[in-house]
């Protein structure tokens, strides 16, 4: 059996590297086609909203000549009549051959692995990971940057609540990055992940200022997580703390970066600077899908 993807935090840099060097195969496959999942059934199981990392990874089936089972909300779903996610989990993989899974619970996809014979890939649990994302993340990162080392990369926004920093910033860890971690003192970034970040040796300097970051290689913006915060209250007191637009920019050329969707953090004038790569970055997510969906099912390559 394949391997499913639950955490990057059980990968090395080298195992990494081999995905995204599928990746870079499978880009030029995808125009073209394959059929090497023919007869092979994903099932998507996403409990949460989801536009890019849903539909990419339906996209990255079909280019691979297989088919696609799933729903796109609990609606509709037995869960409404009480069904545990474990009883949903070991019912869907009597019908597919691979489980994808988002879910507002942190922890949910290790869950649903451990109730599935099947692999299970985590498409997002709640505030805790989305490896994915990070894959295509640094995907990105290096086809603009070529290496990695010693690279200045800053995480801007909700660090609190965002599951794309929370993969992000120890996978880049691993790549020898400086960061710099910007965010409302409200929303500052866990500290077991600081401490799991010392560990790496990483050089990090946190701070409220977006100003300072501006000379980094690369800006990471992230969306407040509105739907996470306790109460509307404490929202409102953050809401709308960075934006980033061309007056703020400058003359300044970092490579700008967002997993998507956006609010308000980055304004529509920066979208047309060569530098702005959110959209080819979610584009990204095709190719580095595919790599996950060959290697999940040992399809080889
Ligand atoms: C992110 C997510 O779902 O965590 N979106 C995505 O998958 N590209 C980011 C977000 O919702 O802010």
């Amino acid at each position: 059996m394949g391997k499913g993807l639950i955490t990057l935090r059980d990968y090395s840099r080298k195992e990494i590297e081999e995905i995204l060097s599928l990746a870079r195969v499978m880009a030029r496959d995808q125009r073209t086609g394959t059929d090497i999942a023919k007869g092979k059934i994903l099932a998507a199981l996403f409990f949460e909203p989801s536009t890019r990392t849903r539909l990419s990874f339906e996209t990255a089936m079909l280019r691979l000549g297989g088919k696609v089972i799933g729903f796109s909300s609990s609606e509709g779903t037995s869960v409404g009549k009480g069904e545990t996610l474990a009883d949903t989990v070991r019912t869907v993989s009597q019908y597919a051959d691979l489980l994808v899974i988002r879910h507002p619970r942190e922890g949910a996809a290790q869950l649903a692995a451990e109730f599935s014979s099947l692999p299970v890939i985590n498409a997002g649990d709640g505030s805790g990971n989305h490896p994915t994302q990070t894959l295509l993340d640094l995907y990105t990162m290096i086809d603009h940057l070529k290496d990695l080392e010693g690279k200045e990369i800053a995480l801007v926004g909700d660090l609190r609540y965002g599951r794309t920093t929370h993969s992000l910033a120890p996978a880049l860890a691993l790549f020898g990055v400086k960061l710099i971690l910007v965010s409302p003192q409200e929303l500052r970034i866990k500290n077991e992940i600081k401490v799991e970040l010392d560990k790496h040796g990483v050089k990090l300097r946190e701070t409220e200022d977006i100003t300072e970051a501006l000379d980094a290689d690369v800006l990471y913006i992230t969306r407040i997580q509105k739907e996470r915060f306790p109460d509307a209250a404490e929202y409102a007191k953050v809401a709308g703390s960075y934006r980033i637009d061309r007056q703020l920019l400058g003359k300044r050329t970092p490579l700008i970066m967002h997993p998507l969707p956006r609010v308000d953090e980055i304004a529509a004038d920066v979208d047309d600077l060569v530098t702005a790569v959110y959209f080819e970055q979610a584009g990204n997510g095709v190719p580095v899908r595919m790599a996950l969906i060959v290697r999940a099912l040992g399809l080889g390559g």
